[in-house]
C-alpha cells in the first residue's frame, strides 16, 4: 500500500479560498513528485455559510475532521459578521475541540525577501514560536455582571493548567533539540506581574528542563522586553515557548520581520492525531476574487502539513521551491496587487519550481 492521505480543505471567507486553492496546487504537485496520494474534502464553513444558515461549525463536523489526518484551513472572517462568531463558533472551535494544544508558528527570513529591520538578514532571524493553543485568555472563561449598567463587571479568566503547560513545555524542548542549532528554549511570560499563571509556567519549564532537557540551555524574556529583543536581536532566539495570548501578539511581530503576513504559515498541532495547517494572514475580504494577493504563506502552511504527515521530503521541497522562487526576485513585491503576477500565477510559478527539485533529486 502506497502512503495515503486525507485532508479536509476549509477554504473559508475572503481570500481564502483562492490561497486554499494555491496551496492544494502545490500539494498535488508534491504528491506526484514525491509518489503520495492523497484524498480531499472541501467543508464550506465560514461567514457566507453563518448568514445562510446561522451554523458556525456542527458537532457533526468536529467528529468528521476526526477521520482525516490534516486539515487545511485558508482563512476565516466576514466583515458582515459580528467580530468573535466565526472565530470562536469555527477557528477556535477546532483548535479546542480537537486539542490542538501546540501552535507551531516560524519566524524564518528567506533570501530575497525585504526584511524591515536594518543590517538583519536571513542568517539572523530564523526561530520558531511555539504558542500554546488551548488554555489562558482563549479557555472562554468568564462573563458580565450588571451589564450594561454603570456598575458593569467583567471577567475573562486565563485558565492555565500544569498537565497543558508541562505538554507544550515539552514539544518546545524536544524541537529544540530536534533542530539542533543553539539548542536553547526561551520562555516568554510576564512572570512579575502574572504571578499565578506564569509561575506555573516558569516552575514547570524549569524542572522539566533540568529534569529532561539537560542539553537545553534555558532563557527566559518578560514580554515587553522579548518585543524590543524580536526588533533588536533577532538572532537572539531559537525556540521560545509562550502562553496562547502572547503566542498571538509577537508571532504577528515575528511575521513582520522575516518579511509580512504574506510569508507566515503556521501549524495547529497535536502529534498523533488529526492536526490544522493555516497561513497566519486573515481572509482580506477587500480583495476577494480579484488573483491579488500573495499565496505564499498558505503554500508553507502546506509544506507544514506535508511534514507533518511524515512526507519530509516533500516538505523540505516545497520550502526550497519557495526560497528559490523569492530568491530570484521574480516577484516585484509580496503585498496585495503588487507582485507583477496574480495568485494563481505564483502558485505556478512555485509548483514548477517544485517539480524542478523533484526531477533533479
Ligand atoms: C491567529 C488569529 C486568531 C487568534 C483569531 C482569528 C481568533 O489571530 O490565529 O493568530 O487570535 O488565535
Ligand atoms: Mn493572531
Amino acid at each position: 500500500m502506497g502512503r495515503r492521505y486525507r485532508i479536509a480543505e476549509l477554504p473559508g471567507d475572503g481570500i481564502g479560498p483562492e490561497v486554499t486553492d494555491e496551496a492544494m496546487k502545490v500539494v498535488r504537485t508534491a504528491a506526484e513528485v514525491f509518489g503520495f496520494d492523497y484524498e480531499s474534502v472541501r467543508y464550506d464553513f465560514g461567514g457566507e455559510r453563518f448568514l445562510r444558515t446561522g451554523e458556525t461549525l456542527p458537532d457533526s463536523a468536529i467528529s468528521e475532521f476526526r477521520e482525516f489526518d490534516a486539515i487545511f484551513l485558508g482563512a476565516i472572517g466576514h466583515p458582515e459578521v459580528a467580530p468573535g462568531i466565526l472565530e470562536k463558533g469555527i477557528l477556535l472551535k477546532i483548535r479546542f475541540e480537537l486539542d490542538l494544544y501546540i501552535n507551531l508558528r516560524p519566524v524564518k527570513l528567506y533570501p530575497g525577501v525585504p526584511c524591515p529591520l536594518v543590517g538583519k538578514g536571513p542568517e539572523d532571524i530564523d526561530f520558531v514560536v511555539v504558542r500554546e493553543n488551548t488554555e489562558g485568555l482563549y479557555s472562554g472563561a468568564g462573563g458580565f455582571q450588571y451589564k450594561g449598567t454603570p456598575q458593569e463587571v467583567s471577567t475573562q479568566i486565563h485558565i492555565t493548567t500544569r498537565f497543558g503547560v508541562e505538554r507544550v513545555v515539552r514539544y518546545a524542548f524536544e524541537l529544540a533539540r530536534k533542530r539542533n542549532k543553539k539548542k536553547q528554549l526561551h520562555l516568554v511570560a510576564k512572570t512579575n506581574v502574572l504571578t499565578y499563571v506564569h509561575d506555573t509556567w516558569w516552575r514547570t519549564f524549569n524542572e522539566v528542563g533540568e529534569a529532561d532537557y539537560p542539553d537545553i540551555k534555558r532563557e527566559y524574556a518578560h514580554v515587553d522586553a522579548a518585543c524590543m529583543w524580536f526588533v533588536k536581536n533577532p538572532e537572539w532566539f531559537d525556540v521560545i515557548v509562550t502562553d496562547n495570548q502572547l503566542g498571538d501578539i509577537i508571532t504577528d511581530l515575528g511575521a513582520a520581520i522575516q518579511g509580512g503576513m504574506g510569508l507566515a504559515a503556521s501549524g495547529n498541532l497535536h502529534p498523533g492525531r488529526v492536526s490544522m495547517f493555516e497561513p497566519i494572514h486573515g481572509s482580506a475580504p477587500r480583495y476577494t476574487g480579484q488573483g491579488k494577493i500573495n499565496p505564499i504563506a498558505a503554500i508553507a502552511a502546506a509544506g507544514m502539513m506535508l511534514d507533518y504527515l511524515g512526507e519530509a521530503e516533500a516538505a523540505q521541497a516545497v520550502e526550497q521551491a519557495i526560497m528559490n522562487v523569492l530568491a530570484s526576485g521574480r516577484i516585484r513585491d509580496l503585498a496585495a496587487g503588487r507582485m507583477g503576477y496574480s495568485t494563481s500565477e505564483v502558485g505556478d510559478m512555485i509548483a514548477a519550481e517544485l517539480r524542478r527539485l523533484g526531477s533533479s533529486s
